[in-house]
């Protein structure tokens, strides 16, 4: 599955390594941001995740 050319799969992967990083910089309180965001963005990360497995053993 594609958009715009591009995997779903590769897509949804960056967005998870951008998350895992959030998530990190949020809980070590390294980026100063409302910490309720790193309670709903760990839920997303949660089921971006979840997606990207799927979607790739899926396609395999
Ligand atoms: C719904 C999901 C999540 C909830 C509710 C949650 C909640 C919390 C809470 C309450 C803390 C303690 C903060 C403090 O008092 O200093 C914390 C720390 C932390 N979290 Fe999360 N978190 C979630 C998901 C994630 C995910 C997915 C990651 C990484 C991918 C992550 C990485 C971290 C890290 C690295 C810390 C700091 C731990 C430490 O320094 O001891 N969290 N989180």
């Amino acid at each position: 599955m594609t958009v715009a050319g591009i995997s779903l799969v590769l897509i949804l992967g960056v967005i998870n390594l951008l998350l895992v990083l959030f998530q990190v910089g949020t809980g070590k309180r390294w980026l100063k941001v409302n910490f309720a965001w790193h309670r709903r963005l760990g839920v997303a990360l949660l089921l971006t995740a979840l997606l990207h497995a799927g979607l790739a053993y899926l396609s395999r």
